[in-house]
């Protein structure tokens, strides 16, 4: 018996360069030994020939694994989405949704995790001496989907009778109005707060940063805010500190270097950590995981990038480092510390660069390089 099972989804375009040239690592540092890996279907190829882009044996094939490691998927606007669906499926009122939205909440993954450090050598740091990590809240706020358009009458009435700033849009024509939801939970809040303080205590960061504006959303902002506080109090010699989101992304540029862990909402999350990762080389470095109480899905934070599909070209590095915050996930901390040591060794050496980093190394040449490194450790 193998101690792991671990699901496979390399997904649709480069994700099937980079999740080789990442198996590649994990044979090397000795992890694939242990594990008995599944393959299995998601994305683009699903939608268009079954009608669903996450099919139920895959979601079988989950249910069934300690973990999984996925790569990336293609989506496309709605009407996109119907032309290419087959020609059987067209009757059936197929709405195509995102995946990866949908394994988020489906398995309560509700820590998006994005530690965006920079690894000296990379000619894309902003600077060398960051080590950023981004919590961002990934079951709720703005992202759930709850939405109106057109604006059904008993949901307008209903807030016009119960908010006095919903009656200036008493008298406008529903079919003109659009309503997204921003829903946030006492337990959904105090979750992913938690998990950012226990991150900061083990990992010996000395400021927690909450990044929400409850200046302007008293409620949902506020309700987070008023949280952190409390929650903080059990964090002895932990700093809290408070900011805007707006004023964040300019703090973000001009000192990153002053930051640490931020913890924020599914929105503001999702901007934050698309902006640090690009203050350490870009979506060719950023590595994520979507975690939660009993399982995690490791995933690169770039898409399927359609134009380089087939050309072995793009940087394997985002998922060669998603696969080592699966190795820590797992415990795993001696490979995890390899991988990470021989991607670093790579950067500084500077010789191995794909196109992203001005090089014109190919993927699987990257890959090789980090397993040199490795088979020299
Ligand atoms: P993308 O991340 O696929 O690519 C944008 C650009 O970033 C690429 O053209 C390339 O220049 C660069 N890039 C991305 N990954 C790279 C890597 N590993 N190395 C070097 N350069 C890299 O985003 P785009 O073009 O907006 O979306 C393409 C498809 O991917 C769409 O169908 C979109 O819906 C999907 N997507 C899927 C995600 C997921 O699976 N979680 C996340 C983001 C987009
Ligand atoms: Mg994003």
């Amino acid at each position: 018996m193998k101690k792991y099972k671990i699901a496979v989804l390399p997904g649709d375009g480069i994700g099937i360069d980079v999740t080789n040239a990442t198996m590649k690592v994990l044979d090397t540092v000795g992890f694939s030994d242990m594990v008995e890996y599944t393959w299995g279907d998601i994305g683009w190829e699903f939608w268009k020939t079954e009608g669903n882009p996450l099919p139920d044996r895959t979601i079988e094939l989950l249910k069934n694994s300690n973990c999984c490691l996925f790569s990336a998927i293609t989506s496309k606007p709605k009407e996109e989405a119907q032309k290419e669906l087959a020609l059987e499926l067209h009757e059936k009122g197929l709405v195509y949704s995102s995946p990866i939205v949908k394994l988020r909440q489906l398995f309560d993954l509700y820590i998006n995790l994005r530690p965006c450090k920079a690894y000296p050598g990379n000619p894309l740091n902003f600077r060398d001496d960051l080590d950023l990590v981004v919590f961002r809240e990934n079951t709720e706020g703005l992202y759930v989907g709850i939405e109106f358009h057109p604006v059904p009458e008993d949901v307008m009435n209903c807030l016009v009778e119960n908010h006095p700033k919903a009656k200036r849009f008493a008298e406008a024509d529903l079919n003109d109005v659009a309503i997204s939801t921003r829903i946030f939970t006492r337990k959904g809040v105090q979750r992913i707060l938690k998990a950012s303080m226990e991150y900061a205590k083990k990992f010996d960061y000395p400021t927690v940063t909450v990044v929400e504006k409850p200046n302007v959303i008293r409620e949902t902002s506020g309700l987070m805010i008023r949280e952190a506080r409390k929650l903080i109090q059990n964090y002895e010699g932990k700093e809290l500190w408070e900011t805007n989101i707006d004023a964040m992304c300019m703090w973000l540029v001009k000192n990153p270097q002053n930051y640490g862990v931020l913890v924020s909402s599914n929105m503001f999350g999702d901007i934050i950590s698309d902006l640090c990762a690009q203050l350490v080389g870009g979506l060719g470095f950023a590595c994520s995981g979507n975690i939660g109480e009993n399982f995690a899905v490791f995933e690169p934070s770039h898409g399927s990038a359609p134009k380089y599909v087939g050309q072995n070209k793009v940087n394997p590095i985002a998922q060669i480092l998603s696969a080592k915050m699966m190795l820590d996930w797992l415990g795993e901390k001696e490979m995890s510390k390899k991988v990470e040591d021989a991607v670093a060794a790579v950067i500084a050496e500077g010789k191995v660069r794909t196109y992203d980093m001005g090089g014109s190394s190919t993927t699987t040449e990257m890959a090789d390089a980090i397993c040199e490194k490795i088979k020299g450790m």
